[in-house]
């Protein structure tokens, strides 16, 4: 109960409390009018409510900072809706939907004018940290209850409000929709982690703003990001990058409204995916519009589109005003950098900025897939396995690129390799003579003979290993080895892409061929 001390007597009084334990959780009050797009108010037949696409992934971004909970205002929803037994059906009928798209909603919290403060007895059952929590919504009196408990309200000007200036709690926040809302949430999630700061983000989203390069991070891997409407800025990310210019750029966004902008037709398919699985490590190919230079797509009618699940890259956009073109911050076909050490030790100064985010938590590169109305083509193995888009969309043709076919050189058979040779285990043993070392995906039985031993995951757990295996890559290439033997992992989920990688890591790297490293351009992505 210590986590409670000093509510209870604010109750009434308006006063703020500020004691609250580690272990609490930080929640997100919503009023209906924030997430749903009809009024509530005027609703007879709840299955008439509209979720928004966009609303709907709003939700699934704030939900990863904070636990979510619907305010319902009996007075104003039973203007129409009579009974509680329809109500409750009200209720029922948006969870479930909303859970569909994987947004948990813990409960709805009904209250009445005058009645008992509605997050007391919430916070109280569910461990909540009020001075943590926030409470968005479209009625001044919501924010108000909000800033009695010491949580913060961002007061959102819907077309159902009536105030355009409401009188809210001096430090409230006043956005025009639930997007802008969950991005500020979003930012007061950072500013309690610090790192990094919230002015570095806003100086490197300044710096792609005057046509600068800013090294930042993602769920996946680190990006060398540069303003996606500027071709010049683009043209030096190919520079540094030492990228051949036939190799498009995936365009990132903050928000799924910033797509349209961007394709000059969007599939129902696409449609879909997005729903489901942004932000994360899913990059749809689309139609381009003419506001995408050429640069960007190397001059193909398709623009490769991301929203990526990172704080920092999220609100890096957002700041920046404008979607940012990246490829992966490393020099091209070497291994992708998952840490900002890793960006500094290939590209140096070479870029304006490096934000240093920590660790990327998938570690591997998002899966890129084409749409259109009648087919879905897989053009790269990556961090969202290919059964769970085939889950939702049915079965996705593989399309294996060649070098006759370079349009999407990821998928070239030589990429993603350190410098070091790098072979793949087999029955066929390597003669163990020189120095090598050992990417192994579990601990081995023996590791006699190596060197240096990278254990990708002990539990044999795949993300896990996901995670370590550039993070392991680079430090096995880091200890001038003469070879590095790797495993493959089990070949399902994640592990298709983590093969993928090795396979084209291994690529020309067999033992009869330690010699020069070195690579043409063409053969490498
Ligand atoms: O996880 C990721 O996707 C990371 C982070 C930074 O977002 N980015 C990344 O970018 O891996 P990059 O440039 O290293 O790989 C992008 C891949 C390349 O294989 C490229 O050929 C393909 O996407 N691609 C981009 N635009 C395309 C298009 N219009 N059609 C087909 N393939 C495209
Ligand atoms: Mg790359």
């Amino acid at each position: 109960m210590a986590y409670l001390r000093g509510i209870m007597h604010c109750i009434g009084t308006g006063v703020v409390m500020s004691v609250m334990s580690y272990d609490a959780y930080k929640a997100a009050f919503l009023s209906w009018n924030s997430i749903v797009t009809e009024d509530p108010r005027r609703l007879r037949d709840p299955s008439k409510i509209v979720l928004a696409p966009d609303v709907i992934v709003a939700l699934r971004v704030l939900q990863k900072y904070y636990k979510l909970f619907i305010l319902a205002h009996q007075p104003s929803i039973t203007v129409e809706v009579s009974d509680s037994a329809q109500i409750a059906h009200f209720h029922e009928d948006v969870l479930q939907r909303l859970a569909h798209y994987g947004v948990q909603v813990e409960q709805v919290i009904s209250y009445v004018k005058n009645s008992l403060h509605p997050f007391i007895e919430v916070a109280e059952e569910r461990r909540l940290d009020l001075p943590g929590s926030l409470c968005i919504s479209d009625r001044s009196q919501d924010i108000k209850l909000a800033g009695q408990v010491g949580a913060r309200g961002i007061y959102v000007m819907s077309r159902n409000s009536t105030q355009t200036c409401p009188d809210l709690p001096p430090d409230s926040l006043i956005v025009v929709d639930i997007w802008d809302a969950v991005l500020h949430a979003m930012e007061m999630h950072l500013i309690q982690h610090r790192q990094p700061a919230l002015s570095d983000i806003e100086r490197a989203a300044e710096i792609l703003r005057e046509g600068g390069i800013v090294a930042f991070p993602t769920e996946t891997v680190y990006g060398l990001g540069a303003n996606a409407l500027d071709p010049m800025a683009v043209a030096r990310v190919f520079e540094i990058k030492r990228r051949p210019r036939f190799d498009p750029l995936i365009v990132h966004v903050a928000d799924p409204r910033q797509v349209n902008t961007l394709v000059s037709q969007l599939p129902g398919q696409a449609q879909k995916l997005i729903n489901l699985f942004w932000p994360g490590p899913l990059t749809i190919v689309l139609p381009k519009s003419d506001r995408v230079p050429d640069i960007v797509t190397a001059g193909l009618s398709t623009v490769a589109i991301r929203m990526p699940d990172h704080p920092v890259a999220l609100t890096l956009i957002r700041r920046s005003g404008v979607p940012i073109a990246a490829p992966s911050a490393n020099l091209f076909g070497h291994v992708s950098p998952t840490m900002a050490e890793h960006v500094y030790h290939q590209l140096g100064d070479a870029v304006d900025l490096v934000l240093n985010g920590g660790r990327c938590p998938i570690g591997i590169e998002s899966t890129v897939i084409s749409v259109s109305d009648d087919e879905a083509v897989l053009l790269r193995l990556g961090g969202l396995p290919v059964e769970e888009l085939e889950r939702v969309i049915g079965p996705v043709q593989r399309h294996i690129r060649t070098q006759a076919s370079p349009k999407s050189p990821g998928q070239l058979p030589h990429h993603y390799a350190p410098r070091t040779p790098l072979v793949l285990r087999d029955r066929n043993a390597p003669e163990l003579t020189r120095r090598c070392g050992l990417l192994s995906f579990t601990e081995p039985t023996s590791a006699e003979g190596f060197v240096a031993v990278e254990v990708l995951s002990k539990s044999g757990d795949l993300r896990e290993a996901a995670a370590n295996l550039f993070v392991a890559l680079h430090r096995l290439d880091s200890m001038q080895l003469e070879l590095i033997v790797a495993e493959l992992v089990p070949e399902v989920g994640l592990g298709q892409a983590i093969n993928d990688r090795l396979r084209r890591a291994a690529h020309k790297g067999g033992i009869g061929s330690t010699g020069s490293r070195e690579v043409s351009d063409e053969s490498r992505a």
